[in-house]
């Protein structure tokens, strides 16, 4: 492989991995991204311009996709609509982007014979019970609860078929909730971060017993590497770090770091159809491809997170308002 096209490049995870493959590989790579309120130019524009080229563009247009396929040796497909908040609230760019834009690639590389890895959610399973130590595995059935999950969980569905009908070399993945610098600021660990740094009390949903599963962004990288190295064309993959907390255990680990009392949080209205727990069964990654994560101290990973936010001001001062606007006018 020497051209890789990521899409999503320039939102959290996607800038992470070209980052990633920069460091780690010769790859040139260009990015596709419509560049959406999620994406940041800052993110990658200090990378080498022989290395890397953005390309704005639409992943749900045949016309730009086509010809940008049609010169890569692989695909690595992240952009997406991504919160879930958001697809509560209006679900069309999640219907179009998620579904359509997945099922445009789809057809770009099954015009050009092109290798593809779908990047995608352990949400598609929907949510466990707080009492049931069962974790999610490459055979739990789907069963999403929210637009963004559906969407993510079509956008799968899409990727398989098209590998048994139409013989495509592609793979899947499915990580838990990740953190790490460049998040949007309306995702809750540096919404969280970003309101202590304001004088705001954080804002816990519900009971705030709900389980996420944080793995650190240079991990899930790292993963989705190995699998577009290593994988088993048709396989999924998931992707987790065994790193289950509660979000009152985040809130109060942020509280904590950042110096403040740990119960100077609020709990506000909760999300509808809130997922109570999800939890990453990554055995298959780590036997199959030898994949092992890097970040196994979670309260030191949060740590470097919130010095990067505190440093990097600059940077989310520009959407905080709006942000919390958005959240003011639901209660929460
Ligand atoms: P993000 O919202 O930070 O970034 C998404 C990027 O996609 C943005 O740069 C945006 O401009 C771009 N984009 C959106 N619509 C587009 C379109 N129509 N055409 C081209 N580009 C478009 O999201 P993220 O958190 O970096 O997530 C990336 C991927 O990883 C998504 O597929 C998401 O489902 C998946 N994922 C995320 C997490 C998580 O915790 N954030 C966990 C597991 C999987
Ligand atoms: P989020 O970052 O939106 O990720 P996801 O919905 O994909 O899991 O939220 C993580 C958890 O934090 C989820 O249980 C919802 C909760 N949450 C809050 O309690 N307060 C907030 O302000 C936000 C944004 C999320």
């Amino acid at each position: 492989m020497h051209r890789i096209l990521v899409t999503g490049g320039a939102g959290f995870i996607g800038s992470n991995f070209v980052h990633h493959l920069v460091r780690q590989t010769d790859h040139h790579v260009t990015v596709l991204d419509k560049m959406t309120y999620a994406a940041s130019r800052e993110a990658i524009d200090e990378l080498p311009a022989d290395r890397v080229e953005l390309v704005v563009g639409d992943i749900a247009e045949a016309e730009t996709v086509n010809p940008l396929v049609a010169r890569a040796d692989a695909v690595v497909h992240f952009a997406a609509e991504s919160h879930n908040d958001n697809s509560l609230h209006d679900p069309s760019p999640f219907i179009r982007t998620n579904l359509i834009g997945t099922f445009t690639i789809l057809e770009a590389v099954r015009q050009h014979g092109t290798r593809l890895h779908h990047v995608s959610t352990d949400e598609v399973y929907g949510d466990l019970d707080l009492a049931d130590p069962k974790r999610f595995t490459e055979d739990t059935p789907y069963n999403p609860s929210s637009p963004y999950s559906a969407s993510k969980a079509g956008s799968d569905h899409l990727v398989r078929a098209w590998v048994r009908s139409f013989g495509l070399r592609a793979t899947v993945s499915n990580c838990s909730n990740n953190y790490g610098p460049w998040q949007h600021i309306e995702k809750f660990i540096p919404r969280q971060i970003t309101n202590v740094l304001d004088g705001i009390r954080p804002r816990v949903y519900g009971d705030g017993l709900n389980v996420r599963d944080w793995i650190h962004a240079d991990d899930h990288s790292s993963a989705v590497l190995r699998i577009l190295e290593q994988g088993e064309i048709g396989e999924t993959y998931l992707i987790g770090a065994d790193g289950e907390k509660n979000n009152l255990e985040v809130v109060r680990l942020i509280l904590k770091l950042m110096g403040r009392p740990e119960d100077a949080y609020d709990q506000v209205s909760d999300r509808a159809g809130h997922d109570r727990r999800y939890a990453i069964e990554s055995g298959k990654l780590r036997h199959e491809l030898g994949w092992t994560p890097q970040f196994q101290d979670f309260e030191q990973g949060l740590a470097e997170v919130i010095e990067w936010y505190r440093s990097r001001e600059d940077w989310w001062r520009p959407h905080k308002d709006a942000t919390e606007q958005k959240y003011a006018a639901k209660g929460q």
